[in-house]
This record gives structure tokens, C-alpha cells and sequence, in this order.
């Protein structure tokens, strides 16, 4: 099959420069967390950037910038492209912007060689895909394939802001959220360029992966309730310290998730009351994760979990709860497309490899929707979520020259 188009390495490092910029300065790393002012500023810089590529440039009413690129067979179903452009807190460079400005070069690099597909092409910047102090990750791309639910709205952070006040904070419109949804007859196929954020790649001395699934994600928050005593005169074996037994769950969790060689499990975070050195705790919360590629193992996991921290309630006389948040299913790519994937590395002169996803991406709501697949570029040393990230321009490149490639066989379909 002929050639793409090939991407314009200096318009494409230039591009990433300029969305490098605007990040927080207040922050370490190169931080533009969802709905705060440099993200607001990317939406647009990005929205803008499609319409110079040539597309039809909107934002929904979560935040999603979608770019169209009208077809020349109108009633064929779209395929789609994209990422994110939001990050973690002190996060990195690379992490979704790859596959946003891969895609928009992708269309410049189109239209210079006067490409025009049969199918529309939509290239989207998904809201929110890193997650909030709400404890949802995926916002944009969840309310995109209609699994964004009232409940995801209304979860609130340690302060009580819910994710529906952030986002209308932003300008935004969560009370219109059934205006983001698009049915599954839209789309034919999408198809995510990232980063693998992992040392796999690397490792093997591969230049791309295609990835074969992507992790199940379940996330809990435990609360512990003890009793507030006196630290210097309560005896030792009179107290319900609740942050005792938080710390055997958090011990709990790594051991569970380490039980197994196919899962893995997180404490992000732990928060206590008073917070007093002098006071004995009468509260604490912890909230984390686990993934797998299997859901009969998040399964196991979850009952394990209950158990851990009902041994340590009747070891500590405290009360736990352990309530489940978000829950994403493991998601298996479509084997079609992923041929098309390696059919089109290889046509571009990659063996690309096949990899699993530990981390979570857009690609997991998009596939209620319609069939997907996922090509990564190495991380160098597998740093990701950090202000270390890096990707070298030429594998960038290389990532939208296969996406180039992958959408022009889906097209011929
Ligand atoms: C998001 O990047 C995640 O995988 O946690
Ligand atoms: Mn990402
Ligand atoms: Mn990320
Ligand atoms: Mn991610």
C-alpha cells in the first residue's frame, strides 16, 4: 500500500514546544491539571491549532476539543484520533500531547500532500483524562461514549467541591453533559498515539508497541474511624488508633497487589484528624488503586481487601469502610485494528511489538464505542508522571508517520 504523508519533524517539535509552555508556573514539572487557567489555555491554543491544520474546531460542554475533518463519502461512519493534553501535578512533556499533536501534524502532513479520506476523520483532545481530587479519571472521554454518570459529577474532593463545580469553574457546562455523547454508529474505529510511560520498550530495544490491553483500574477510599485520645495518657493497649490500622491497610494493599505477578496496587494518598502529635487519631482516609489485566483478579482483590481491613479493625477496635469508586473494566484492543497497526508500522519500515497497558488512557471509553488500538513510542529509562518524561522528536515522528499510515489503511475499509 502507498506511503503516508511524512510528518514535519521541525513543525511537530515546534508545536510541542509551544504546548510545553503553557504550563503552570506555580507548579513543578510542567503541570497543566484539568480545568485550572493553563489547561483552559491549551484547550483554545489546541482548538486553534486544528483550524490552521484545516479541520472544524469545537469544545463540548466538558471540555473536549474535537477537530473534523469532513470525508468525501458523507455517510461513512468516522474514524477517530486523539489524547490529552491535561496532566498530572508536576508532571511531564509527553503524556497524551504525543498523540494530540501527532494527530494534528498527521492532518497538516494530509493536506500538503492534497490526501483527502473517505471516511470523516475526527482528531479529539479528551477533558480531563488524568483524573481529579474527585477520584475520575477518563471525564472527557467518558462522557463522549455516555458513561460519565451523575454520580461521577457529584463525587466531591477532601473539601467538598464536587468535579461538576470545577468544571462549570472552567467555563464550562456539566449540567449539559448528555450533549457530549456520540453513539456508536459515528464511529468506525480509534486509533491513540502515547507514550508507553513504561521501560518495556526500551528494554527490548524496540522503536514502537502496539498495545494488546489495557489495565482494569479500581479505585477505593477507606475510612477508618478510631477514638481521640490523650497521647500521653491513654496506656498503649487502650486506644483504637485509626491511624494504626490505616497503616496496616496501606501495608495490606502492597502485599495483596505484590501477591500476584499480574497486578499492582497504590496508596496515593492518606489523610488523618487532628493531626496532632499529641493526639491519638481518630480519623484517617486512605484512597488508592488497583490494576490488573484481569478482572477475575481485581475481583479477588477487592474481597482480600475487605478482609485486610476488618483484621485490622478487630486488631485496632476501629471501623473501616472501604467504598468503591471508579471501576474500569481490563480492556482487550480489537484485533483488527491492531493488525492494521503492525501491518502499517511495517509498511513504514517498524517491527513493532506487542505490549500491555498498566496505564490507563481515552482508549478505554472509546471502546464502548467502536473498535480500537493503541501504538506507543519508548519512554526513555520508563519515566513517566514526572518532569523527567521524555521521548525523543524522532520517535514522536515515527508515532504519527504509523498513525499516518493506520488511518489511511482504516480508511480503505
Ligand atoms: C493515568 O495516566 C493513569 O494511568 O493513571
Ligand atoms: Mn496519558
Ligand atoms: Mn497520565
Ligand atoms: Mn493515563
Amino acid at each position: 500500500m502507498t506511503a503516508a504523508p511524512q510528518p514535519v519533524a521541525d513543525r511537530i517539535g515546534s508545536t510541542w514546544q509551544e504546548m510545553a509552555d503553557l504550563h503552570d508556573p506555580d507548579l513543578p514539572g510542567w503541570s497543566r491539571v484539568a480545568f485550572t487557567e493553563p489547561d483552559t489555555a491549551g484547550r483554545h491554543w489546541i482548538a486553534d491549532r486544528m483550524r490552521t491544520a484545516g479541520m472544524d474546531a469545537r469544545i463540548d460542554a466538558v471540555g473536549n476539543v474535537i477537530g473534523v475533518l469532513p470525508g468525501t463519502a458523507p455517510s461513512a461512519p468516522a474514524i477517530v484520533t486523539g489524547s490529552h493534553t491535561d496532566t498530572v501535578p508536576g508532571g511531564g512533556r509527553f503524556d497524551g500531547v504525543v498523540g494530540v499533536l501527532g494527530a494534528i501534524e498527521m492532518v497538516e502532513a494530509f493536506r500538503e500532500a492534497g490526501v483527502r479520506l473517505r471516511h470523516e476523520l475526527r482528531v479529539v483532545d479528551f477533558a480531563n483524562e488524568e483524573g481529579n481530587p474527585q477520584g475520575v479519571m477518563l471525564v472527557g472521554s467518558r462522557a463522549i461514549s455516555g458513561h460519565l454518570t451523575p454520580q461521577h459529577l457529584a463525587a466531591t474532593d477532601a473539601e467538598g467541591t464536587s468535579l461538576a463545580d470545577v468544571i462549570a469553574r472552567a467555563g464550562l457546562r456539566p449540567e449539559e453533559i448528555d450533549t457530549c455523547r456520540w453513539d456508536a454508529g459515528e464511529v468506525a474505529a480509534f486509533v491513540e498515539l502515547h507514550i508507553e510511560q513504561g521501560p518495556v520498550l526500551e528494554q527490548q530495544g524496540a522503536s514502537l508497541g502496539i498495545v494488546t490491553r489495557i489495565a482494569g483500574i479500581e479505585n477505593f477510599v477507606v475510612d477508618v474511624l478510631g477514638r481521640r485520645d490523650h497521647a500521653g495518657t491513654t496506656p498503649m493497649n487502650a486506644r483504637n488508633d485509626a491511624l494504626c490500622a490505616a497503616a496496616g491497610t496501606i501495608l495490606a494493599v502492597e502485599r495483596l497487589a505484590a501477591s500476584g505477578a499480574d497486578s499492582v496496587g497504590t496508596v496515593g494518598s492518606l489523610t488523618t484528624s487532628p493531626e496532632a502529635t499529641n493526639v491519638v487519631s481518630e480519623m484517617a482516609r486512605v484512597t488508592g488503586e488497583f490494576r490488573s489485566p484481569h478482572a477475575e483478579r481485581l475481583a479477588e482483590l477487592r474481597d482480600r481487601l475487605a478482609a485486610a481491613t476488618a483484621e485490622q479493625d478487630a486488631a485496632w477496635g476501629t471501623e473501616s469502610t472501604v467504598r468503591w469508586g471508579q471501576v474500569d473494566d481490563p480492556t482487550p484492543m480489537d484485533d483488527v485494528v491492531s493488525e492494521h497497526l503492525l501491518d502499517a508500522a511495517r509498511d513504514v519500515g517498524h517491527e513493532a511489538v506487542r505490549i500491555y497497558s498498566g496505564a490507563g488512557h481515552d482508549t478505554v471509553q472509546m471502546a464502548h464505542l467502536c473498535p480500537t488500538g493503541m501504538i506507543f513510542v519508548p519512554s526513555a529509562g520508563g519515566r513517566s508522571h514526572c518532569p523527567e518524561e521524555w521521548t525523543d522528536l524522532s520517535a514522536v515522528v515515527d508515532g504519527a508517520g504509523v498513525l499516518a499510515q493506520a488511518i489511511l489503511r482504516l480508511d480503505e475499509r
